[in-house]
């Protein structure tokens, strides 16, 4: 409870606050205070036009945030919130434009993470949150891997244990008519789907300023690449990919003492859970490449799909 009553405190001084959530750990500040959200884009390094997520404690606070809240996004809402859902709305007219990239839109949720609900909760304004990692890297999914990301830059981290979701939120843009995922998530378009009983577009490439939707986001820094199948892949190998790892859903036995093989879950919600914390550990051992074999075309699979072929651009 300290902690908390000392995050509340950093965040009304104008500071910078990691805060665990149900997708990823964030990185919080005021979301009215303009001192405080340029420090996010410096610790970041993440170009100044680049929209912020608003968290929110409860739907009730929408209306601070957001004008034109239509009944789709009332739906999804109740449905979803708290949760890893990320609602896309017309903004309200006192939203800084740090917020919003100079856009005429926001982007809000209320995530489920019992500290990310208790810092909401006490400190009654909106925390605007990317990822609490360096621009264009993976996205941390514990306090260990936020402080190797920002360490000094952040005055406080909480430490809320491993993620539940480990991949962001899905992002929905509902100020049209028919909703459009502009980054999928573990809510997916066929929940949406069943909830608003609409057709749910799909634009990978809708909107430039979604960082997430630039070529080369969520990458490790060791040369990644994705593959259809390990069988026929082992066989061509060279010595100069040597030394690699290789994540593949199969049980496969590997004798070359040169590949480090992970074997992934079949499970996705499993998958999404331990993709970046693997990543980031693979990244430290010098490697020549990461070699992941594809998931299957389903889609419930379709956010870890999303952020393998980000991982390998
Ligand atoms: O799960 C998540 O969404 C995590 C946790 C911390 O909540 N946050 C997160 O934030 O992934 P970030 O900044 O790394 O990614 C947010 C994405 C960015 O790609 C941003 O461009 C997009 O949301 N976004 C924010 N506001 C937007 C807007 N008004 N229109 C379109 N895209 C927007
Ligand atoms: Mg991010």
């Amino acid at each position: 409870m300290q902690s908390i009553d000392k995050a509340v405190e950093i965040l009304r001084q104008g500071g910078l606050v990691a805060i665990p959530t149900e997708t990823v750990y964030g990185l919080g500040a005021d979301a009215s205070n303009e001192v405080a959200l340029r420090k996010i884009f410096s610790a970041k390094q993440r170009p100044i036009d680049h929209p912020l997520i608003v968290h929110i404690a409860d739907f009730s606070q929408l209306q601070d945030w957001a004008v034109e809240i239509s009944d789709s996004a009332s739906s999804l809402a109740q449905a979803f919130w708290p949760g890893p859902l990320t609602l896309i709305l017309k903004k309200a007219p006192n939203v800084s434009d740090l917020v919003t990239g100079n856009q005429a839109t926001i982007g809000i949720r209320v995530p489920r993470h019992p500290v990310a609900l208790a810092v909401l909760k006490a400190f009654g304004g909106g925390i605007a949150a990317p990822s609490a990692n360096r621009f264009g890297r993976i996205s941390p999914t514990t306090a260990a891997a936020v402080h190797e990301e920002l360490g000094g830059a952040v005055d406080l981290i909480l430490d809320g244990g491993p993620c539940e979701f480990g991949v962001e939120s899905t992002i929905v843009d509902v100020t049209g008519d028919n909703p459009v995922i502009l980054r999928p998530g573990m809510i997916t378009a066929n929940q949406i789907k069943v909830v608003l009983k609409k057709p749910v577009m799909t634009k990978q490439q809708n909107a430039p300023r979604v960082s997430g939707a630039l070529e080369s986001h969520y990458a490790p820094m060791t040369k990644t690449i994705l593959i259809e199948s390990a069988e026929d892949f082992l066989p061509k190998i060279s010595a100069l990919q040597l030394p690699m790892a290789l994540l593949s859903q199969k049980s496969l036995v590997i004798t070359n003492p040169k590949i480090q093989f992970v074997q992934m879950s079949n499970n996705a919600k499993n998958y999404a859970h331990d993709l970046y914390q693997i990543l980031r550990d693979l990244d430290k051992k010098q490697l020549q490449q990461i070699v992941i074999e594809s998931v299957p075309h389903e889609a419930e699979w379709d956010a870890i799909r999303d952020r393998l072929q980000r991982a390998s651009q």
